[in-house]
Parts: C-alpha cells; sequence; structure tokens
C-alpha cells in the first residue's frame, strides 16, 4: 500500500524551506495563541455584532483561522492596501480595494498580519474614522516594536517577534512563502 507523506514530510521536503534561516514560530504554536485570541475577542465583543475587517492581501491566513474561534455573531469584509515594496517601507499607502460594508456606528476589528512601522495601520484608522464607527480596535498576528514610526499599538497581537524581515502564515516576500503553515525568518541572501 502507498503510504502517503506525513506533515513532517512534507515540511521537510517543501521546496521553499531552504529560504529559511530559523522556524520562529510552529504550526502548533499559532494555533494556540489564535485560539485563545479569537474566544478573548468573543467575550470582549458579545452582543456587539463586530465587522472584521482584514488587510489583504498578509491577513488571509490569519483572519480565516481567527474567525473560526470567534463564536459570537460577527460579519467580515476586505479591503487591500499596498504600502511595501520588497522588504522596506515606501512610507506611501494606497487603497487597492475599499470596503463594501457601511461601517456607520459599527464595531471594527481591523485585521493585520503584521504591525511594523505602523504606518499602514495609522493611515487605515484614520481613512475609516471619517465614517463615523462606533469604535476601531485592531488585531495584529505579530508585532514588531522595535520599528515602530506611528504612534499606534494593537489590541490584541498573539506574538512579538524580533526585528529580523519574517514569512509564512500569510506574510510575504515579493508575493512568496505565504503558504508556508509557520512562521520563519527569511535568509538575509534571498532578498540581499
Ligand atoms: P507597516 O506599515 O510598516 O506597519 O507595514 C505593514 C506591512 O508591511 C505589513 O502588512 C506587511 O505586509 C509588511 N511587512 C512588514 N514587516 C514584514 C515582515 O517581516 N515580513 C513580511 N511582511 C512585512
Ligand atoms: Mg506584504
Amino acid at each position: 500500500m502507498v503510504r502517503l507523506p506525513s506533515r513532517a514530510d512534507l515540511a521537510e521536503r517543501n521546496r521553499m524551506r531552504k529560504d529559511i534561516e530559523s522556524i520562529l514560530l510552529s504550526e502548533n504554536e499559532i494555533r494556540e495563541k489564535v485560539t485563545e485570541i479569537g474566544e478573548r475577542i468573543s467575550v470582549d465583543f458579545e452582543g456587539k455584532d463586530p465587522i472584521f475587517v482584514g488587510v489583504l492581501k498578509g491577513c488571509f491566513i490569519f483572519m480565516a483561522d481567527l474567525m473560526r474561534n470567534v463564536t459570537i455573531p460577527c460579519s467580515m469584509d476586505f479591503m487591500a492596501v499596498s504600502s511595501y515594496q520588497g522588504t522596506s517601507s515606501t512610507g506611501a499607502v494606497k487603497i487597492n480595494k475599499d470596503l463594501s460594508e457601511d461601517i456607520q456606528g459599527r464595531h471594527i476589528i481591523l485585521v493585520e498580519d503584521i504591525l511594523d512601522s505602523g504606518v499602514t495601520l495609522n493611515y487605515l484608522k484614520q481613512y475609516l474614522m471619517v465614517r463615523q464607527p462606533a469604535s476601531i480596535h485592531v488585531a495584529t498576528l505579530l508585532d514588531k516594536p522595535a520599528r515602530r514610526k506611528a504612534n499606534i499599538y494593537a489590541d490584541y497581537s498573539c506574538f512579538n517577534v524580533p526585528d529580523a524581515f519574517v514569512v509564512g502564515y500569510g506574510l510575504d516576500y515579493n508575493e512568496r512563502y505565504r503558504n508556508l503553515p509557520y512562521i520563519g525568518i527569511l535568509k538575509p541572501e534571498v532578498y540581499s
């Protein structure tokens, strides 16, 4: 009988693995923490019918896993912004896709992959504030406080990460590596 490869075999065989210096956060660690954050949000927003606004594309895996651990009625929407080319921020934020839902009077939870300089989220928060939502909170998978430029913090953060370029679980380098199931530090020679 043909034996299907185990998850560990697949991880080892993954051709992207050679570009990863080290695994910072394993699938298990991520799963546990995302579950906990989903449960906390469910308690904090009970009866508030929040709307989760995912910031594409980096949020897509985190958002999908987070939402399955949110146990209260809620809705979701997405925005797409670009602010980054390669590994350094351009400082400029461009809205590529706006919301389709009306957010006036609604409780917004912005869902991000990583809070780095904070420029993107700061811009988005101000941009959405004009539409008079009831509140705006921020849920991020990763927080890189060492690089913060804007005065912004996450209300819900799964992990603090060191000042290294990380990929996987939705995060990319030039659109690659988003499909790695863990968060890894990218080898500097890949981008230098
Ligand atoms: P910020 O505006 O500097 O906070 O950057 C936000 C965006 O930059 C994130 O949503 C990511 O797409 C990207 N980014 C920042 N740091 C990293 C990283 O270490 N790996 C991958 N993408 C990153
Ligand atoms: Mg990106």
